[in-house]
């Protein structure tokens, strides 16, 4: 009998350990997979046997709010090379305290502006010839050189909406440039003295945001891949891009923003933010955002962290060598499957 209890699920909340499919000395149903919380940063060790051709997914990088720093990372004047969304990027934060997002290759003759640029008030400028560059609107403000009547407007650059909340810095990504139609919940815990200080664990998978996601509504993996049975919510609503998800009585409440933005609670245990920031189609960089009621030990957070991410690890080797199969043949009690990948699909501006 494998080793196995009730534990919480970074997707679904409480799972319960199955107590009634296995008998000692029967072969188990189900393996569980091996806990092994190193896989997580210990990207070499992880097993990676399948080859995906160019196209992984019938879909491309979805729109919506991606982590892409921890606030603390970057000071006023530091520029940062980034790769997200399958581009180049540029992140720095402006002299007066904004972090903006831009496309890292200058529109001039393609320098990575995140390699030698420098911040000048909001602005950056690129380390080649010198353009400045308002990262706010991406518009190019002074070509120091060369005598041209006006700047060009092609010489506007590509830059991101971005905001700062719950200690992180958001990007808003959209494949056609557009407008968010969604917000970043603000989690008042992350700044509450009766909470402890943020922690945060953060790791590459190779699987898209929409696939990770599906393990939400997968139920029968929890019996094979971890060993518990899932529990069912008591109570679930999709309304638009918003997701909530009630269990255990009250006791823990899971919603979801957008496609990879996800906040749980477990009463008197935990509060955990997930974000899952495509690196490219098929590539994600998870940031997981954990506190802990303070009353409850200096440790509190830092147990939650490691029970989550002993859980994932269990995940991982399964996420990074699946294909996507599209349609699925599956089972009466796997149609929830299909209802996220229906609702998964208002990310995309364009749907393969
Ligand atoms: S390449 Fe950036 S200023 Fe020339
Ligand atoms: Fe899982």
């Amino acid at each position: 009998m494998a080793d196995v209890t009730d534990h919480l699920d970074p997707a679904i909340g409480m799972v319960h350990a199955t107590t009634s499919r296995w008998e000692p000395g029967e072969p188990q149903a189900g393996l569980p997979m091996p806990k092994d919380p190193g896989l997580l940063t210990d990207v070499a060790r992880r097993p990676r046997v399948s080859h995906f051709g160019e196209h992984r997914y019938p879909y491309p990088v979805p729109n919506g709010w991606f982590i892409v720093a921890e606030s603390a990372e970057v000071s006023p004047g530091d520029v940062r090379p980034l790769y997200y969304f399958g581009r180049d990027l540029v992140l720095y934060r402006s002299a007066d305290g904004y972090p903006r997002v831009m496309d890292a290759h200058c529109t001039h003759l393609g320098a990575n502006i995140a390699v030698g640029g420098r911040v000048e008030g909001g602005c950056v400028r690129c380390p080649f010839h010198g353009w400045k560059f308002e990262g706010e609107t991406g518009k190019c403000v002074e070509i120091p050189y060369g005598d041209l009547p006006r700047i060009p407007p092609k010489a506007h650059s590509r830059s991101y909406p971005t905001i700062e909340r719950n200690h992180m810095i958001w990007v808003w990504y959209h494949a056609q440039g557009g407008e968010p139609f969604y917000d970043v919940p603000d989690v008042p815990e992350f700044s509450d003295d009766d909470w402890s200080p943020i922690l945060v664990r953060g790791f590459p998978i190779n699987i898209s945001a929409q696939d990770m996601a599906e393990n939400n509504v997968d139920f029968a993996h929890f019996q094979f891949v971890h060993g518990t049975e899932s529990i069912p919510d008591d109570e679930f609503i999709t309304e638009g891009t918003y997701k909530k998800a009630v269990g255990g009585g009250g006791t823990f409440v899971r919603e979801g923003f957008g496609l990879g933005l996800g906040v749980l609670r477990v009463q008197n245990y935990v509060t955990f933010l997930s974000s899952t920031t495509p690196i490219d189609e098929h590539s994600v960089y998870v940031r997981w955002i954990f506190s802990a009621p303070k009353k409850n030990g200096e440790q509190a957070a830092a147990e939650a962290a490691e029970s989550f991410c002993s859980g994932v690890s269990q995940d991982i080797p399964i996420w990074e060598n699946k294909i996507y199969r599209d349609p699925p043949i599956i089972t009466k009690t796997e149609k929830l499957i299909l209802e996220h990948r229906r609702w998964a699909k208002q990310f995309y501006s364009e749907v393969g």
